[in-house]
């Protein structure tokens, strides 16, 4: 590729100039591999972006969209629909927890969080408790960078150069991560239900009568795979209850299958008002996000407004027919396939090939849930984020191996149908790796 068609280009969350002296191209996918321009087979150990939790190029999902291309390529989004959105609707329904009973579709995770923000402002003002519009997020929290999301995120990196620009009346639990009293925890770490508990402060400070939501992600993934403390969850969920407070749970990554379950809520027993979804519910073929929400939040804010457009927000593209078309068929395979089941199964297979890095020289931490996992590096002298990367490009070039890194922080997101060999190989490769990069 010339370095004109490469400069075009403007990549996301890339190292441009970095990236573009030697380009990592990918040109086709098939199950578990990608293939390179240079024509390797490249194992994926991260399923896309959390996405392909199937593997890429599903046979069935494939059909699903060429003939929906073939039939209905749009519909109108406003005062339209067409069948196969509220198939999809209902059938989320089905797999949702009980009383989660309507979806509100949208093209992303980015889009899922703002709307989900959304949502929850005009659920209290349809409830007359007009006074409920502050959020509450977590430190390191990642729910996509459009501004609602950035605001309630606690990413520094992201919201840096966007501090004045970001939503206010906005606070931030502290996050969970205590690497003193943690460190090398498998599945839910012991210590760190109380972080939960700065939700009272919040309400101590401005009243609880002025906060709308709060919004976390049961397991933070991008920040790099922190599975809640125990008890932690059911901790949020009984304060937001006593104080009349939405609870938004974004399961833009641990949605369909990703901790063993259809959702995270289900695997940790603990039911928000919201859920938002994305990725893996058309298992990345096509674009999707949604908010799943709680069926009085629905009729609150619907009912009762006659013929009139009660809530002022969606996309030209909500509930796209090849998006529908790409869900229904992935929650088909999910379903006949088993695949929450076999991503149970798989997780200690996970976990011991994941902490058989425990000891390595320049490993600090490795925490797992679900087929969720992450190794934690030492900064390399010459500054942070260093090691990481360098990890990535050896993967890519020398083990054939896509390997996700934030920073120094590689992250792990093994295939729901993995082979237990293929996940053992990985983090063999991942060992020479470190050894190589040191
Ligand atoms: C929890 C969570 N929320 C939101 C997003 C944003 O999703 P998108 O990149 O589709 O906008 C992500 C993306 O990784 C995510 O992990």
């Amino acid at each position: 590729m010339s370095n004109a068609i490469l400069e075009s280009y403007w990549m996301p969350f890339t190292g441009n100039q970095d990236y573009k002296r030697r380009p990592r191209i990918l040109t086709r996918a098939e199950g578990h591999y990608y293939w390179s321009e240079d024509r390797r087979r490249i194992y994926d150990s991260f399923s896309g972006l959390w996405t392909n939790g199937i593997g890429h190029c599903h046979p069935k999902i494939v059909e699903a969209v060429q003939h929906q291309a073939a039939e209905l390529d749009y519909a109108m989004a406003f005062q339209m629909g067409h069948p196969r959105i509220f198939e999809l609707a209902a059938r989320l329904k089905e797999i949702a927890p009980e009383g989660l009973g309507h979806a509100f579709f949208v093209n992303s995770g980015s889009e899922a969080a703002d709307t989900a923000l959304k949502i929850a402002l005009a659920y209290h003002r349809a409830n007359d408790e007009v006074a409920r519009t502050r959020f509450v997020g977590r430190e390191r929290g990642y729910h996509g960078v459009n501004f609602g999301g950035m605001s309630v995120g606690g990413i520094t990196a992201n919201r840096k150069i966007f501090s004045a620009s970001l939503l206010p009346g906005v606070d931030h639990l502290p996050h969970t991560y205590d690497l003193e009293r943690n460190a090398f925890s498998k599945g839910m770490p012991k210590h760190g239900a109380h972080f939960a508990d700065d939700l009272e402060r919040f309400c101590a400070l401005h009243d609880a009568s002025n906060i709308a939501a709060v919004i976390v992600e049961p397991v933070a993934g991008s920040t790099g795979v922190l599975p809640p403390p125990e008890g932690y969850l059911r901790r949020l969920r009984e304060l937001c209850t006593r104080h009349g407070i939405l609870l938004i749970f974004d399961e833009v990554i641990t949605a369909f299958g990703r901790v063993g379950a259809a959702f995270a809520s289900e695997r940790f027993g603990v039911t928000p008002d919201m859920i938002t979804i994305a990725k893996g519910v058309t298992n990345g073929a096509v674009p999707m996000g949604g908010v799943l929400v709680r069926d009085e939040i629905y009729d609150q804010i619907v009912s009762g407004r006659g013929e009139n457009v009660e809530f002022f927000h969606g996309y030209t593209y909500s509930g796209h027919p090849l998006a529908a078309a790409a869900g229904l068929a992935t929650l088909k395979v999910y379903d006949e396939e088993g695949v929450f089941e076999q991503a149970r199964v798989l997780e200690p297979i996970f976990e011991e090939a994941i902490h058989s890095l425990s000891g390595h020289r320049s490993v600090i931490d490795i925490r797992n849930i679900g087929l969720m996992g992450a190794i934690e590096l030492a900064p390399q002298q010459a500054g942070p984020g260093l090691r990481g990367l360098a990890a990535h490009k050896c993967a890519f070039w020398d083990e054939d191996l896509v390997v996700r890194n934030g920073a120094d922080t590689l992250q792990f997101a093994p295939f729901l149908n993995s082979k237990p060999d293929d996940i053992y190989a990985t983090f063999e490769a991942v060992r020479r790796v470190l050894d190589r990069i040191d």
